[in-house]
């Protein structure tokens, strides 16, 4: 293990040594030997271990691409959040008719989680690689890594461009508004067509009609630097570490309380407690985890450190993988009160354009800082039952999915927290719930806040 000498918020560990990625048995393949630097691999020493880009082998444009197939039957899953299947987005953008785009999204707008930073500081050949690999297996004619605008990366990722040469297809940086939702799909598209960068209606989507109006592959960075060693090193080499339903490795984001908080590279299927343990383990008595992101959910612990980071039990379990995020939560801090705080954040966050993401979140929010307060006092049971009603109307409306991030976490708090809700709603709140904020939002003075 190797801490990088880097002054984020997040340290950032990760495997050592210089095991080639190839290597069937090491974990570590996007970062390995990378983080120790601390700085962006140039484009000759990625080349000195990946090799070049094997576009070669993937000539014509016949249908779909052969490269195409090769995703599929890799199994890869999108890294950015919804977990949706590489290979059939791959598939529905090559179909349609006009030259497709392609969008890296790298603007990692989830404040929980910092691993499309990570990746991009020390490897952003293998993200350009993805990014051209995909843009040339559905015949897009161009190919723009998305940013948030005074993103530092934004020039490592131009200088990384400009010392490339020979790509088949035209590679820039486009540097998007630092909201929230400005980095869900719909929303780039839209901004980069009109200058709004709010989410729009589905139909269509992105793949059907998107920048230009031209069929739009919408990819997260980390998605595409696995997709570039899927190119490389075959679809049964990538499905050699993880389980069935999801391959590979993943980078997840350890905060909270926890010795060593950072990004660190795993198989998926590695259980949430040895991922804890590969963060130095509790700093202090643990309570719960916060899994995916903002709009993630919550799960007890030390009972749910044996799950499994797999899209299937996870799902199982009542939460979803999302960006790979863990928040740590110790026993010395309130979840009710951390959720309600999230939750107005998110609140604030949204687009103003829905009316259950407009009204309905500030009313959640509002709801449970109620609770949390004791405010509710003797109608504590009647505001809870109307939370649990807008939770219910919430879900599934909206243009995008911002809405239902917000109604997951609510309710996995409501379920994860019921002792502590009964506990507030009788006016004796944990101590802990006036303590100082435990997770990080922006614009608090959050430990950890970026
Ligand atoms: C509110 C909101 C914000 C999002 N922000 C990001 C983001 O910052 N980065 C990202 O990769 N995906 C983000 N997504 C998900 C994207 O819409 C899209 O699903 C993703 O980029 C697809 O990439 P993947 O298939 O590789 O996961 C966001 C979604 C929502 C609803
Ligand atoms: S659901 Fe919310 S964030 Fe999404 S488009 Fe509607 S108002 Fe905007």
């Amino acid at each position: 293990m190797v801490r990088v000498p880097r002054a984020t918020p997040h340290q950032v560990m990760a495997a050592a040594g210089q095991a080639r990625p190839a290597d069937p048995d090491s974990p570590y393949r996007l970062l390995a030997g990378w983080v120790d630097t601390g700085r962006p691999a140039d484009l000759a020493a990625h080349q000195r271990r990946h090799g070049p880009l094997p576009v070669p082998a993937y000539p014509g444009r016949a249908g779909p691409h052969r490269l195409i197939g090769v995703v599929d039957r890799s199994g890869l899953r999108g890294r950015g959040g919804a977990g949706f299947p590489t290979g059939r987005k791959l598939t529905a953008v090559a179909a349609g008719r006009r030259r497709p785009i392609v969008l890296a999204n790298g603007c990692e707008g989830e404040p929980a989680s910092r691993k499309d930073h990570v990746l991009l500081s020390v490897a952003p050949h293998l993200v350009l690689d993805g990014a051209i690999l995909a843009a040339y297996a559905v015949g897009a004619e161009e190919a723009v890594v998305c940013l948030h605008a005074q993103d530092p990366l934004a020039d490592t990722l131009r200088a990384a461009i400009a010392a490339r040469s020979g790509d088949p297809v035209p590679l820039r940086v486009a540097e998007v508004p630092d909201r929230y939702v400005a980095s869900e799909a719909s929303a780039l598209v839209n901004f980069l067509n009109t200058g709004d960068p709010r989410p729009t209606a589905k139909p269509p989507r992105p793949f059907e009609r998107g920048v230009r109006g031209r069929p739009t592959l919408v990819d997260n960075v980390e998605t595409l630097a696995h997709l570039a060693m899927v190119a490389r090193y075959g679809p049964e080499w990538f499905r050699r570490l993880g389980g069935p339903d999801s391959p590979g490795t993943t980078l997840v984001t350890v905060t909270g309380a926890v010795r060593l908080p950072g990004v660190y590279e795993v198989p998926l299927g590695t259980s949430i407690g040895q991922v804890l343990e590969l963060a130095g383990g509790a700093a202090e008595e643990l309570q719960a985890v916060l899994v995916g992101g903002y709009g993630g959910s919550w799960l007890p612990l030390p009972s749910g450190g044996g799950i499994r980071l797999t899209h299937a039990d996870l799902q199982a379990a009542g939460a979803s993988l999302g960006v790979a995020a863990l928040v740590v939560l110790p026993a010395r801090g309130c979840g009710l009160a951390e959720t309600a705080r999230v939750l107005r954040y998110l609140a604030g966050e949204s687009a103003a354009q829905c009316g259950p993401c407009m009204f309905g979140l500030p009313a959640i929010a509002a709801d449970l800082t109620a609770v949390v307060e004791g405010a509710a006092g003797r109608r504590g049971g009647a505001v809870l039952d109307r939370l649990g009603g807008r939770l219910e109307v919430i879900r599934g409306r909206g243009a995008c999915a911002h809405p239902d991030g917000a109604v997951r976490l609510a309710s996995s708090a409501l379920r994860v927290f019921g002792t502590d809700v009964r506990r507030h709603l009788s006016g004796r709140p944990c101590p802990w719930a006036a303590g100082g904020p435990r997770l990080p939002v922006p614009g608090d003075a959050a430990p950890g806040a970026r």
